[in-house]
């Protein structure tokens, strides 16, 4: 490993691009924690619903921010989140936390709060961190930077399927059918423009590929391609990569 780097993986990507999946197999593979930092902007998101705050009010968002104690379970094969001592996980990706958390994360006072807190989850003994600025804030000095992106329609299909990943069984599955099945997928496809739209577009660390980061196009490749590329990018850095069983 490159002398100051961190012992960790930076994965960053738009919605729908595998993240997820990848980041989960890529932790469990290497027997390293794993850190969902969409699911701490998630949960402040809904401390910020329970508390009644206008979103707008940066000031108010960021003092509910400040209150809200936010637990991640970085098991990969059990992640999880908590806020204020209950679980969370189910609540924080319904439709009405998906709706605001574009404008709660785009506070610039809720981000640092977040960063400090993702920082201390993902530790120094090794994790596999995924989010939208990991690679250029979080940990700038992670030994290893993936980018994942897959077209519009592709990740559109995966979130209309509620499938989140790089995502074999269904990616080669062929496009849905059926008339709702057309309607959801422009829903979820206009949903998904709009906030891509929304986290590249704000002032506050706006979504972007670091210049260091490695490209994965996940449109055509399946999870666990996708988890052994990333894989080999660690091995060719030096971490250790034990095999171990699925
Ligand atoms: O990955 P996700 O859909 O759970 O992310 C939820 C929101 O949080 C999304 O609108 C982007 C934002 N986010 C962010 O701004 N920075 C991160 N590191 C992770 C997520």
């Amino acid at each position: 490993v490159a002398t100051g780097a961190t012992r960790a993986i930076a994965l960053d990507g738009p919605s729908g691009s595998g993240k997820s999946t990848v980041a989960r197999g890529v932790a469990r593979a290497l027997g390293w924690r794993y850190v969902d930092t969409g699911a701490t902007y998630r949960a402040v998101t809904l401390a910020v619903l329970h508390a009644g705050t206008d979103l707008h009010d940066s000031a108010a968002v960021a003092a509910v921010a400040r209150r809200a104690r936010i637990e991640l379970s970085t098991d990969p094969d059990k992640p999880g989140t908590c806020l204020d001592g209950v679980d969370v996980s189910a609540e924080i990706r319904g439709p009405a936390v998906t709706a605001a958390v574009s404008a709660v994360s785009a506070v610039a006072e809720v981000r640092t709060l977040l960063v400090e807190r993702q920082r201390s989850f993902a530790g120094t003994d090794g994790a596999v961190v995924e989010g939208r600025d990991i690679a250029t804030v979080v940990l700038p000095d992670a030994a290893v930077k993936v980018y994942l992106d897959a077209s519009t329609a592709e990740r559109a299909r995966r979130r209309a399927g509620d499938v989140d990943a790089g995502v074999a069984s269904r990616a080669s599955a062929g496009p849905v059918t059926g008339v709702a099945d057309d309607e959801l997928h422009a829903a979820v496809a206009a949903d998904l423009a709009r906030r891509d739209a929304f986290d590249a577009g704000r002032a506050a660390s706006p979504l972007v590929r670091a210049d260091d980061a490695v490209l994965l196009d996940t449109s055509a490749m399946d999870a666990d391609t996708a988890i052994a590329r990333v894989l080999d990018l660690a091995r060719a850095v030096g971490l250790a990569v034990e095999e171990t069983e699925p």
